[in-house]
């Protein structure tokens, strides 16, 4: 598997024009949703290659990332003669670069693909790191790939527009990439105020910090069979969570409820590996501050444990966690008794007063 290389940019039409000519390709095409198309292309298509370029363009929103669209995608690029030394820019959130990221895995076996990431959550974690997929048979992600994009061009004035739930979505795995490496990143990490005059500088600099994590991680394991598991931190309970919402009408965004799903794992981590409490306490208070509580009781116990065996990154029905002995001290591969998992549940709500 290639290694993608990540621009941190300041000035993404002169890094996008560098890059483009120096590349040797035949077409480019841009997918897009319908926002992105509106938002965000009119200010790339000032490079001058880009002009040129076929747009393909989808509904927004998680529930077209489907075989449907995929095909689409594929028809336009099949009619449009796409050939292996094309180039699929992906200019979007996570839905768009994870879906064109598997147009581009699987169109002629694979074509060249570039990532444009508009929000944070995919900024710092869906456009990087290779992992392209679609939503199959009510499942997320069902059926997908690892295949990285040559390059991805990360330029935070996208996220200049973004509204408080969408940045505190994608923030909530900035917490999840500081809690996994080291004190420094965390205490950074921290400073960041949501509520106050967003600094988009300081942001920035969080942002290469926070992918500059994830990088390091994905370059030894590409494939998840051991440390990329550390990304998985805070998802075994939180994707239970989403799964949760979206079953009862009342969806959260996926970061919202990996923020809870950070909560319950740190009470697993403090009883299993024994991290501290002060520290658990601290994390807490953060995620309480901005992001509101997720809705549930004790009758969904069963069903948040029945979404939790069922998370694919499970083998075997037993349910594996990547926990914390201390921030930055990784255990990936632990298992927790439905015991614990059920008081990771109640310690959840009694701290958020739910
Ligand atoms: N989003 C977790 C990973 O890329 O492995």
């Amino acid at each position: 598997m290639g290694k993608q290389k990540v621009v941190i940019s300041t000035d993404l039409c002169a890094d996008l024009k560098s890059f483009l000519s120096s590349a040797s390709y035949d077409k480019l095409f841009v997918l897009t949703d319908t926002n992105t198309r509106d938002k965000c292309l009119p200010f790339i298509q000032k490079v001058p290659q880009l002009k040129e370029a076929r747009i393909i363009t989808t509904d927004a929103g998680d529930l077209n990332k489907n075989i449907e669209i995929l095909a689409y995608i594929w028809r336009i690029l099949s009619t449009e003669g796409a050939s292996r030394n094309s180039f699929l820019v992906n200019l979007g959130g996570g839905m768009i670069t994870d879906m064109g990221g598997f147009a581009g895995a699987t169109f002629k076996r694979g074509i060249r693909t570039l990532n444009i990431p508009t929000t944070l959550m995919a900024s710092v974690d869906a456009a990087v790191g290779g992992k392209t997929g679609i939503n199959f048979n009510g499942l997320k992600n069902e059926i997908g790939s690892f295949y990285p994009p040559e390059c991805v061009f990360i330029d935070c004035n996208f996220l200049r527009t973004l509204d408080r739930e969408n940045l505190l979505s994608g923030y909530a795995e900035m917490i999840k990439h500081a809690l996994i490496s080291s004190i420094e990143i965390y205490t950074s990490v921290l400073l960041f105020d949501p509520d106050s005059k967003i600094d988009y500088s300081f942001l920035n600099k969080l942002v290469a910090q926070s992918v500059a994590v994830k990088e390091k991680i994905v370059e030894e394991d590409p494939k998840e069979k051991g440390i990329r598991k550390a990304l998985n931190f805070g998802h075994t309970i939180g994707h239970a969570f989403e799964s949760l919402t979206f079953k009862k009408d009342a969806p959260v965004l996926h970061g919202h409820a990996v923020a809870a799903g950070m909560v319950c794992e740190l009470y697993l981590s403090h009883k299993v590996c024994g991290f501290p409490m002060d520290r658990l306490r601290q994390v807490i208070s953060y995620i309480k501050e901005y992001y509101r509580p997720i809705s549930f009781d004790c009758t969904d116990y069963d069903t948040l444990c029945e979404l939790m065996t069922h998370d694919k990154k499970n083998e075997g029905g037993i349910i594996n966690f990547t926990l914390l002995a201390q921030i930055g001290d990784v255990r990936i591969n632990q298992s927790v008794t439905k015991e614990l998992i059920l008081e990771s549940l109640d310690f959840y709500r009694e701290s958020f007063g739910i």
